[in-house]
């Protein structure tokens, strides 16, 4: 049994609780928030064997062998460095940290520590993914053209850090980094590589009132002449479609990003429409809810310090995380002061269609 440490009492920190009590090699230790009190609750409601004060006394319990990292995203790469300099292995929710340079300290200090890392795109862990890429490989759809994908969803505008700036909100750092990451991955099967990264992206979005990019969208073109259009949101309903188009036909994927929920993934399923054939749906039943099986991923993948394809290696993370720092940057919003962000963003539709050369 993995034993894993908590950071975080929110949402997510949750669905990940109530997973690993369905787990028969990971369970949920310890766990920390903000205050000794919503983490003795959070022990409570969830039958957990111990709370902790503070993360740092989260990290003192040697029964914590691996850190869930589910604070909000400003927070990761305190969190992450502190759980990796503790001697604790680390899934951090995505994004792992707010840019490609802290990703790059994050993974570094995993190195030194010589401690397992993964950025938790638990989507990269079911095995519909797998299903999926062997499809493509096969050809079910001919030589693959073109993705459309989208995550987005209509949140209440008071709701907590999604709409906050000074808690990093904003939908292409919350959800973005999923069509991102799926479109680099298929751009990998049409170079026969894990993944692949665009040379070019033109991008817009719309800003709200609190400064935050509450819809966004992006277009990436790779070498091999595959592109990708990709839409994040947080305010707007755009459900969670992904469609590839191939020379052959084309695949729908209705979840392809596995929700939380009651569901957790455990009845995936895409279909498969190939020119002159009965569309054919391809179902991917699991025992376990989506996030034991990204929790035990993480056990399975010990002592290697980072997870086999097509889990997220760190490689795939910081490319992932580039990609997000020059859609950011195209839409303005990137690396400037909040202020100004505010100041543009206030009740503005953004056209930037900056088109421009990644790096
Ligand atoms: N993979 C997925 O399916 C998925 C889904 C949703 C979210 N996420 C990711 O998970 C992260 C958390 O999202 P969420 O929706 O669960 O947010 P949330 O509901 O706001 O929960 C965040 C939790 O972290 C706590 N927290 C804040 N700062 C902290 C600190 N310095 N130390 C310890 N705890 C701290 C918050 O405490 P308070 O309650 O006191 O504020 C809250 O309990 C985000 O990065 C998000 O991108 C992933």
């Amino acid at each position: 049994m993995l034993g894993f440490g908590v950071i975080g009492t929110g949402e997510i920190a949750r669905d990940f609780t109530r997973a690993l009590q369905g787990s028969q090699r990971c369970r949920v230790v310890n766990v920390a928030g903000t205050s000794a009190n919503k983490a003795r609750a959070f022990a409570a409601e969830w039958g957990l064997r111990a709370s902790s004060r503070t993360v740092e006394e989260l990290l003192e319990d040697r029964r914590v062998e691996a850190v869930y990292v589910a604070s909000p995203h400003s927070a990761h790469e305190q969190h992450a460095l502190a759980s990796l300099a503790a001697g604790k292995h680390v899934l951090c929710e995505k994004p792992l940290t707010l840019d490609a340079a802290s990703t790059q300290r994050v993974i570094a200090e995993a190195v030194r520590r010589r401690r397992f890392l993964m950025e938790g795109f638990m989507y990269r862990c079911h095995p519909m993914l797998r299903g999926l890429l062997e499809c493509l490989k096969g050809g079910a759809i001919g030589r693959i053209l073109h993705l459309r994908a989208d995550f987005g969803f209509r949140a209440s505008r008071g709701s907590g850090r999604l709409f906050n700036p000074e808690r990093s909100g904003g939908s292409v750092l919350d959800v973005g980094g999923y069509p991102v990451s799926f479109a680099r991955l298929l751009a990998g099967v049409t170079e026969d590589a894990p993944f692949a990264e665009p040379t070019r992206i033109s991008a817009w979005g719309r800003f709200g009132p609190t400064g935050v990019d509450e819809l966004a969208s992006a277009t990436l073109t790779f070498p091999s002449g595959f592109t990708a259009e990709v839409t994040s949101s947080i305010a707007y309903a755009i459900g969670t479609t992904a469609v590839i188009h191939g020379e052959r036909g084309f695949i729908v994927l209705p979840n392809p990003w596995i929700p939380g929920g009651d569901g957790q993934g455990r009845h995936n399923a895409f279909t498969i429409h190939r020119d002159g054939r009965e569309p054919k749906e391809l179902t991917f039943p699991t025992e376990n809810a989506v996030y034991a099986i990204e929790a035990e991923l993480v056990a399975d993948s010990l002592p290697m310090l980072e997870p086999e394809w097509p889990a997220m290696s760190w490689a795939d993370t910081l490319g992932n995380m580039q990609v997000m720092d020059a859609w950011r940057g195209a839409l303005g919003s990137g690396r400037r002061p909040v202020k100004s962000e505010v100041t543009r963003g206030i009740n503005a539709f953004l056209k930037v269609n900056q088109e421009g050369d990644l790096p």
